[in-house]
């Protein structure tokens, strides 16, 4: 199916979804024609002290704060448990203590309501919320290049149907968000760093530095950026950390933030020559609100005649709508293709969980492995 699929009344509707795989918890009641009925997204701040995420904070605080979010996201939508249709959860790739403790509330829930259950894979998610009704135009027909870049995944997805991922290429070292989040610590600016970098660059000339850019021009469409965030160390080192120039600053924050969007830039180039087919490019992640790489893959997009999306910021990066509207996804795609709605009750959270494996859920009885 390459259009949104048309609305199915009977299917179990509406989703209730959460999402725990990394810092933030989220839940979201989302209709199956895809309306948002509700929706509410923690940020998790004791990680501020540590500039980066330390999984263990992150479990016990998705653990401390669903069962009110869940609470609220009802409250909020106007439904009591009752209402819903189905459960759906975020069961992998992420951080397992925070998979585990998202999944399991969200069993509980299905087994106490008799509802099905939906394990979601978190990139298939982001994959999938450019289809989601009102952010484009067009509802993103397969198939699209997707750029993912944030804090923990940097890679080009080609997105062929619900299900059917092939991954082109990824980083083989820091993902973008990281090497931002890095930057900004080296710079004093606080976690997490991309927002900051980002502000800091506006004031900034961005050839300042001669920084390097990995890969750029080689073969398939990987990414590396620690050999750049080791390049802003070395140009840092002459300083005092503690009295740093303001235009010194501002010109490296500039110049690595012209240095990734050029990567990225080649990178997507690359990627795009990989799939011709492509109809469209879509980016997500929480890189992907950096103003000028925007820009850039805009102008990508429009050199080669296709249209460019990027969801708005609180759905680009981690939320539980992208949740809710995979699960809708999957289980029009179970009925395209006459099977009954999943239930994935016993399905484990995994910290890794290829999209490769998606297309098994598809796959006719006896050939899945
Ligand atoms: O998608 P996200 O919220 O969480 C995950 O990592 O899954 O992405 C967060 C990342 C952080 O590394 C943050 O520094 C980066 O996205 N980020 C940005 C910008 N806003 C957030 N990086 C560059 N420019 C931005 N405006
Ligand atoms: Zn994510």
């Amino acid at each position: 199916m390459s259009q949104r699929p048309a609305p199915a009344p009977d299917l179990p509707s509406p989703v209730l979804a959460i999402e725990s795989s990394c810092d933030d918890t989220a839940c979201a009641i989302v209709s199956a024609d895809g309306t948002i009925m509700a929706e509410a997204t923690l940020t998790q701040s004791g990680h501020v002290p540590f500039g980066g995420v330390v999984p263990e904070i992150a479990a016990r605080a998705h653990l401390g704060a669903l069962p009110a979010l869940v609470r609220d996201v009802l409250d909020r939508a106007g439904m009591k448990p009752a209402g819903i249709g189905a459960i759906a959860a975020s069961c992998g790739p992420g951080l397992i203590g925070g998979l585990i403790v998202g999944a399991n509330f969200a069993k509980g829930l299905a087994l106490a309501l008799g509802r099905p259950f939906i394990a979601v894979n978190h990139i298939e998610a982001h994959a999938l919320t450019a289809r989601l009704p009102g952010i484009t135009p067009d509802g993103a027909p397969f198939p699209y290049l997707l750029l993912l870049v944030s804090g923990g995944h940097c890679q080009c997805i080609a997105v062929e149907g619900v299900g059917r991922y092939r991954r082109l290429g990824g980083t083989i070292d820091d993902a973008a968000g990281e090497a931002f989040d890095k930057v900004a610590k080296m710079l004093g600016l606080g976690w997490p760093g991309g927002p900051a970098v980002e502000a800091l660059a506006r004031h900034g000339d961005p050839s300042a530095f001669a920084l390097p850019r990995p890969l750029m021009g080689r073969t398939g469409c990987d990414f590396s950026f620690s050999g750049l965030k080791t390049a802003v160390a070395q140009k840092l080192a002459p300083y005092d950390r503690a009295a740093l120039p303001h235009d010194v600053a501002a010109g490296l924050a500039a110049s690595f933030q012209m240095a990734v969007s050029d990567i990225v830039a080649d990178r997507i180039e690359h990627a795009l020559d990989m799939m011709p087919d492509a109809r469209g490019l879509v980016a997500a992640g929480g890189v992907a609100a950096n103003t000028s790489l925007r820009a850039r893959l805009t102008e990508i997009a429009r050199a080669r005649g296709l249209p460019f999306a990027a969801p708005p910021l609180r759905l680009c990066t981690d939320n539980a709508v992208m949740v809710a509207w995979a699960a809708i996804e999957t289980m029009h795609e179970a009925r395209a293709h006459g099977l009954p709605v999943p239930d994935d009750i016993a399905l484990r959270p995994r910290p890794r969980w290829p999209l490769s494996d998606m297309a098994a859920r598809f796959a006719p009885a006896g050939t899945a492995d």
